[in-house]
């Protein structure tokens, strides 16, 4: 059986890295973030990290190469074996063709490509109300996932944080920055009929439940 990929794509705050977890855990395949690999980077304060910091705190975007360099080694590792779920990548063009070269010189042929829909308003209460664990990777929100005890990770005791780039003046970049260079993804996938639409506004498990059916369609 030809090993699976599978790409998430949203606006910021749509939902991917909630899904990709659950996905995660359901295929028992690995969840690959972008976005996760790069805030690793810059906690640990590594030549990438140093490199990544300023652009992410202003919500701009990486450079392609630097991304696609992270990419390339990731999916090379031995846990992809079976597949693997893309959260956060490809989110320009240069990326996804990139992608479309990795995966054609894998033998693994065409991505399974979900965009989850989410209004502005809704992305909005999402980004500000996110609140994360840098343990276990847990995502919450004040407003609509909260948990049990106030800032703090039900699974490990954790203080939860704020992400750095989830203030106003980063969400309104990363709005522009999707809208500009990620938006046109959708249509490059709908082109190749490789482009699956799931409601993203609905509760998390609801999301849930038609990601793995568009899946099973696809
Ligand atoms: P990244 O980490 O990928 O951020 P993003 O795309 O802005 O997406 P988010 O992580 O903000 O949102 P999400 O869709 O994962 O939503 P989540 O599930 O957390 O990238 C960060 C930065 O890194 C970029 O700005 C860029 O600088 C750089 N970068 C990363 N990849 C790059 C690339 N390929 N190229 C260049 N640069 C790159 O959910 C959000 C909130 O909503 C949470 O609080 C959650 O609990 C809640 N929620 C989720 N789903 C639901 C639901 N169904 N109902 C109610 N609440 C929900």
């Amino acid at each position: 059986m030809k090993a699976r990929a599978v790409v998430l794509l949203g606006a910021p705050g749509a939902g991917k890295g909630t899904q990709a977890r659950e996905l995660s855990r359901r295929l028992s395949i690995p969840q690959i973030s972008t976005g996760d690999i790069l805030r690793d980077a810059v906690r640990r304060q590594t030549l990438l990290g140093l490199q990544a910091k300023a652009k992410m705190e202003a919500g701009e975007l990486v450079p392609d190469e630097v991304v696609c360099g992270i990419v390339e080694e990731r999916i090379s590792q031995p846990d992809n074996e079976k597949g693997f779920i893309l959260d956060g990548f490809p989110r320009t063009l240069a990326q996804a063709e990139f992608l479309a070269r990795v995966l054609r010189a894998r033998g693994q042929g065409e991505p399974q490509v979900l965009n989850l829909g989410v209004d502005r308003d809704i992305l909005l209460k999402r980004l500000t109300g996110r609140r994360i664990c840098t343990t276990c990777g847990e995502i919450y929100n004040i407003y609509l996932n909260p948990p049990r005890q106030d800032e703090v990770c039900d699974k490990d005791g954790t203080k939860l944080l704020r992400r750095a780039d989830d203030n106003e003046e980063s969400i309104r970049h990363r709005l522009a920055a999707y809208e500009n260079e990620t938006q046109p993804l959708i249509d490059y996938y709908r082109r190749q009929n490789l482009l699956r639409e799931v409601d993203g506004s609905r509760p998390p498990e609801a999301v849930s439940r038609d990601v793995v059916s568009s899946l099973r369609r696809a």
